[in-house]
């Protein structure tokens, strides 16, 4: 039919029923920058290769820079009729440089290689700004732990208190997956930066068209060496989903103590107006909505990946249809991502700690235990025993409501001989912070050093 791209063996244009299942335009136009990349190298392509001459070519880059001006501008949008931004920008073409040149710009290619290409240029740039909105909160943690270089905490596991720590040292055991998360970014777009264009529908073309050409103007390593490989695999897409989603979890976990240190019980942390809500109803709240809803989105990321899994799951090569629905999940992913971090790196940078209550908290539930047992392991009591020990003076001191430095020097006798007075200097909670000095440790120094590792980490990511 009219401006269809395949109107020649056809007697009809598509039902309208065909046409609303198959159209893409509202969510592929998002690739029309990348799709008149494409075609401004495709064209040089053609040039060298004889297709198009130089007049041609120059008449070619002209139409295209204009293109993009219109879609840039918003003056030119995909019609009702068009199946999708490939079709729908090749009409737009034949409108500036006519038909006899805009129709030459397809030889050589089809949507099946474009696609392949275009959904690759689109998750490369988003990579990009994705890794600097991940240093903008890895930034604003380490910020935090500088200026609470000395506070302590209760650590934590199995949400029972553990083991006093520092606070700085819990903060920057958040930023670590972030750490992470530009690792997966950096190698991910090692095997992302390949070019299936020139792959043709299929089995690649046949017209000498130079696919390295292609791959170099788009900024890529090179050609994809398997023409099938390249326009039927999206693990590449895939990937990035699952780095999105596991960054989507990582952000789930610290948003999910953050919403519980802002409750009266806790009462760890104040969150800024700026970065925290009210309600409708209730005057005296202050509600925690950033955190809440990245541990909400979380849920949406790993939805977004495992819903593109069931797709790509035992689809036969090559390209199939399925494959557009790669687009939607992972376009939602970036952008939920994109609007995300940096609510919660304003979130995180404006966050007041009461450190006061921290500190005092730090030494309750006994969390001093398994310093009386490293204790008792200095003075050569094997640690089995050791651990006996220690539980029998929580006990005790449990029974008779005391604290463990509280007993007095009779009844540490009595539950061991071993449990003589000087047990008391390790029985604080900077005194069991400092203890633990080893590489990783909550020691003061050692947490002033993995910051510094950490900054230098990310410096090269
Ligand atoms: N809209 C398609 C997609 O997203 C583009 C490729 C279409 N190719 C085709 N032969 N219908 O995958």
């Amino acid at each position: 039919g009219e401006g269809s791209l395949w109107g020649g063996r056809f007697a009809s244009g598509p039902s309208a029923e065909l046409a609303a299942l198959s159209r893409s335009t509202h969510f592929d136009w998002a690739l029309a920058p990348y799709d008149i990349a494409g075609s401004h190298a495709h064209a040089r392509a053609l040039a060298a290769a004889g297709y198009l001459s130089a007049d041609e070519e120059r008449a070619m880059h002209e139409g295209l820079d204009e293109l993009l001006r219109r879609v840039t501008d918003g003056s030119l949008t995909a019609r009702p009729e068009d199946e999708d931004v490939h079709g729908a920008l090749e009409a737009a073409l034949i409108d500036i440089v006519g038909a006899e040149l805009g129709g030459r710009l397809r030889a050589g290619r089809s949507r099946n290689d474009q696609i392949a290409t275009l959904v690759r240029l689109y998750l490369l740039d988003h990579a990009a700004v994705i890794r600097s909105l991940v240093v903008d909160l890895i930034d604003a943690i380490v910020a935090q732990a500088s200026a609470h270089e000395d506070a302590v905490m209760p650590g934590r596991t199995h949400l029972q208190h553990a083991q006093p720590i520092l606070l700085a040292h819990h903060l920057l055991a958040h930023a670590w997956p972030l750490a992470r998360t530009l690792e997966r970014l950096r190698d991910w777009r090692g095997r992302a930066s390949w070019s299936p264009y020139g792959s043709g529908a299929l089995a690649g073309s046949s017209l000498g068209l130079d696919p390295a050409l292609v791959a170099a103007e788009l900024g890529l390593r090179g050609p994809s060496e398997n023409s099938i490989d390249a326009t039927s695999s999206r693990d590449v897409v895939a990937e990035f989903a699952f780095v999105l989603a596991q960054l989507g979890i990582d952000l789930s976990r610290f948003a999910e103590e953050i919403i519980l240190w802002n409750t009266r019980e806790f009462g760890f942390v104040t969150l800024d107006d700026a970065f925290s809500t009210g309600s409708s109803i209730m005057p005296q709240k202050k509600n925690p909505d950033i955190a809440e809803l990245a541990r909400g989105k979380a849920g949406r990321l790993i939805g977004n990946l495992t819903g593109l899994l069931a797709t790509l799951k035992a689809l036969p090569l090559a390209y199939n249809r399925d494959l557009q629905e790669d687009k939607e999940p992972v376009f939602d992913s970036v952008t939920t991502i994109e609007v995300l971090l940096p609510a919660f790196t304003g979130m995180v940078a404006t966050l007041r700690f009461d450190t006061d209550r921290m500190a005092a908290l730090a030494p309750e539930g006994f969390s001093l235990a398994t310093d009386v047992a490293d204790w008792l392991v200095r003075q050569r009591v094997p640690f089995r025993e050791a651990h006996e020990i220690s539980g029998a003076l929580v006990a005790f001191c449990e029974s008779n409501g005391l604290d463990l430095h509280e007993p007095t020097d009779e009844q540490y006798l009595a539950i061991s001989p071993h449990l003589t007075p000087e047990v008391r200097d390790v029985l604080s909670v900077s005194g069991s912070v400092a203890s633990r000095s080893g590489i990783g440790g909550t020691a003061p120094d050692r947490v002033a050093e993995q910051r510094t590792h950490l900054v230098a980490r990310v410096r090269d990511l």
